[in-house]
């Protein structure tokens, strides 16, 4: 925690005492995973044909052999929303019941609306509350510190968090440092709120902004002299690589060790580490800076690549389906990247091991899935009906006949260019 002030401001003391004081205090445990990457597969001989580059080079150097590329019509709404849905399945929970959907991604579709709010929609999780939290590859530790936080304060019960990316869509394809890293894919747990100790136990959230040009992203309100230089481009990742690199092996052990202090614990108890998968030899650093066996350090980089916020999320979706982990381990995450930004979290592992049940809330929630799909235009159609008052139909009619007067007073919003087609994603139709 950091260090309070030596002097705090005096504080009114409120005279609702009662109402505003804390609830009890209660545990985030995560109870469903799911996965969603694209079918389409991208070799490293593949990128032979695309930039000056090998597959010996690619594997010594990081340890990807293949990444997943999105298609057009896959989105990283339509990521997300699908390994959602698979995350619900284990939890064999219904949308209607999430209080709070965050998507950790550096690759929205939208800078607004947030991924969250399009991902709620498709879900027809119609009592939750939705945002989108950019921490580039730190971003799913911090976004399920977040839910965490909200559901152990006993604000609310069910969280979906989300770590979605497409960057196929933002890297530079001519520049091979960086184009051969990175992949598309989503991952997402969901969080519930129990009385019964476990689950998210510590977590350690860091920035050190003063590494902000190491590793960005450039979008509409970025500074022009950065974007002027001949190496930046707008909507293309830039990476010091070299950088990142050194700033990734420096914190990856230590921020891990803080974490598990917090709950009294020491490397030796963990049963295994998931780390943001950036480069197979930053992994293996991982092992050798927290003195364990390198099993312990959770790797898929060879056939996804980094898909930053994504890569957490996955692999862990991955070590739960595999059932490589039981109630009762020790689990460790940790996120690095760009801000510069890190996050070390350690959860007590409690699912009990997901079997597919064609339950009645299993029916129930292809139901809210089905009328999702359904009052989107529905909803659409009724606040179009909502614009029509009178004196607006009035309009409409003086102006079908040439008749409106040019100085009249446009009290409709301008008609916007036809939205785009609203294709929800495969699963949800
Ligand atoms: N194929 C063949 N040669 C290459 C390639 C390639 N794809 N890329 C670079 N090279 C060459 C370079 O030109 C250089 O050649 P030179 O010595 O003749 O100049 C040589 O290989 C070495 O290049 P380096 O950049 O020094 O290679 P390095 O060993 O540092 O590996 C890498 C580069 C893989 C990018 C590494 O630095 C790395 O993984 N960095 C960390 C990235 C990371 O962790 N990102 C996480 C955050 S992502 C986020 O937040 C969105």
């Amino acid at each position: 925690m950091a260090e309070q002030g030596s002097q705090t401001r005096p504080l009114h003391r409120s005279r609702l005492a009662a109402a505003n004081r804390p609830r009890a205090l209660r545990y985030a445990h995560i109870v469903g995973w799911g996965m969603e990457v694209p079918s389409q597969v991208l070799t490293n001989s593949d990128l032979e044909a695309i930039v000056d580059t090998n597959d010996e080079w690619i594997t010594t150097r990081t340890g990807i052999k293949e990444r997943r590329i999105a298609e057009q019509r896959e989105t990283t709404t339509s990521l997300a929303t699908r390994a959602a849905q698979k995350a619900l399945d284990v939890a064999d929970m219904l949308p209607s019941a999430i209080d709070l959907i965050i998507v950790a991604t550096a690759t929205p579709e939208y800078i607004f609306p947030s991924t969250a709010s399009m991902v709620q929609d498709y879900l027809g999780a119609t009592n939750a509350g939705a945002f989108d939290l950019s921490a580039a590859c730190s971003g799913f530790v911090y976004a399920l510190d977040m839910a965490a936080s909200k559901i152990r304060t006993g604000e609310i019960d069910t969280a979906v968090v989300i770590g979605a990316e497409t960057l196929s869509r933002v890297v530079d394809w001519a520049d091979r440092g960086t184009c051969i890293l990175f992949g598309d894919g989503a991952g997402a747990v969901v969080l519930q709120g129990s009385d019964i100790p476990g689950g998210i136990l510590s977590s350690v959230l860091r920035s050190d902004g003063s590494g902000w040009d190491m590793l960005t992203l450039p979008t509409v309100s970025s500074r022009d002299t950065y974007l002027q230089d001949g190496k930046h481009e707008m909507h293309r990742i830039y990476m010091d690589g070299k950088g990142v690199f050194r700033f990734a092996t420096r914190i990856i052990g230590d921020s891990i060790k803080a974490a598990l202090e917090q709950v009294g614990l020491t490397p030796d108890d963990l049963t295994l580490v998931i780390p943001h998968q950036a480069n197979q030899r930053i992994i293996e650093y991982a092992a050798k800076s927290l003195k364990i066996p390198e099993e312990r350090v959770y790797s898929n980089i060879a056939r996804y690549g980094n898909t930053s916020a994504a890569s957490i999320p996955l692999a862990l979706a991955e070590v739960a389906e595999r059932e490589l982990i039981k109630p009762g381990d020790i689990l460790a995450f940790v996120g690095f990247g760009g801000g510069l930004s890190w996050a070390a979290m350690i959860v007590e592992w409690s699912a009990m091991p997901a079997r597919t049940a064609y339950s009645l809330t299993w029916g129930r929630r292809q139901g809210e899935y089905a009328l999702a799909w359904l009052r989107r235009p529905l909803v659409r159609l009724w606040r179009r009906l909502m614009l029509l008052t009178p004196p607006a139909i009035i309009r409409r009619l003086r102006q079908r006949a040439g008749l409106a007067a040019e100085d009249t007073i446009e009290t409709e919003p301008p008609r916007s260019r036809p939205a785009q087609e609203d294709t929800p994603p495969d699963s949800a139709s």
